[in-house]
């Protein structure tokens, strides 16, 4: 596995790559690296002849300063997975490399940033849609693998390599859970081991919800109330618990039929998001 911080030898070795007519593969992370993102890697490996993976923490993506400061970082213990899956390239820049001075230019996607996570954490999309195009064009890939755990941000992906015609394919992975149903997360590792055990009641409030969507017995804002009140009760401060179409995530009204249930709520200090997909019948 090549360890590489600079933008100019990556691109060197990416051309001798591209050279040889090989099909590159990106994973971008922000490290924490757990087996989620082992799925997205192992996605990777198996639709390309190279697979690059970068670690950046990237700072224009946090709206709080302590969340920045305190994101978990464990360079030794990501490195040792990353060998142990076997990837070709780890790009892992410093921030000096990504953000050398002030930068003038900042991708923003609207309409789809609007809502949910974005209007929980303001300026948080245009940070990732500007980190991830400088990326991409740093890396310059065939492909790029992201969870649907971050179901807001994939849409806002595929909305920029649209309009901005970059030819990156984005390539979308199934959430990876525990065996409780907790979608894997790097801030899980926050999580006192209380908070651990009641994390999952998220999962089972989609799991529930959905349900209460498919027999079709009550509005979709009853069901998004009631489940509200339950996470409140269960301890949670939710940001979201609603009920999309999942083509613009838009609230979903009585005709749509491909749903998703997008929700966000706090547990102490530590942010759980996850969502639940459903089709329904008309
Ligand atoms: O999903 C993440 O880990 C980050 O938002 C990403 C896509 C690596 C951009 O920093």
């Amino acid at each position: 596995m090549l360890c590489i911080n600079k933008i100019k030898p990556l691109r060197v070795q990416i051309k001798q790559w591209r050279m040889a007519g090989e099909c590159i593969a990106f994973v971008p992370t922000m490290g924490n690296l757990h087996a989620g993102h082992l799925q997205l890697v192992k996605a990777a490996k198996a639709q390309a002849d190279r697979v690059v993976v970068s670690i950046f923490v990237n700072p224009t993506q946090f709206n709080e300063q302590d969340d920045f400061a305190n994101y978990p970082r464990t360079e030794e213990a990501d490195l040792a997975k990353l060998q142990s899956v076997g990837i070709d390239l780890l790009y892992m820049p410093e921030r000096e490399e990504m953000y050398p001075a002030e930068i003038l230019t900042r991708v923003s996607v609207s309409q789809v940033s609007e809502e949910h996570c974005g209007a929980a954490r303001p300026g948080h999309f245009d940070g990732v849609a500007t980190v991830v195009t400088k990326l991409f064009n740093i890396v310059q890939p065939d492909k790029a693998f992201f969870g649907e755990k971050d179901f807001q941000q994939l849409m806002i992906i595929r909305a920029m390599v649209t309009d901005l015609n970059s030819s990156v394919d984005i390539i979308a992975v199934a959430t990876f859970r525990e065996s409780d149903g907790l979608a894997m997360s790097s801030r899980n590792t926050h999580l006192s081991e209380v908070h651990r055990q009641q994390a999952v009641q998220l999962y089972q409030a989609l799991c529930q919800a959905k349900q209460a969507v498919l027999e079709q017995q009550t509005s979709f804002a009853k069901i998004e109330q009631s489940y509200l009140q339950v996470l409140i009760e269960q301890g949670f401060k939710p940001d979201y618990f609603t009920v999309c179409r999942r083509h613009d995530l838009k609230a979903a009204t009585s005709k749509d039929t491909q749903l998703i249930i997008l929700a966000a709520a706090r547990l102490c200090n530590t942010r759980l998001i996850d969502n639940i997909q459903l089709d329904l019948e008309l």
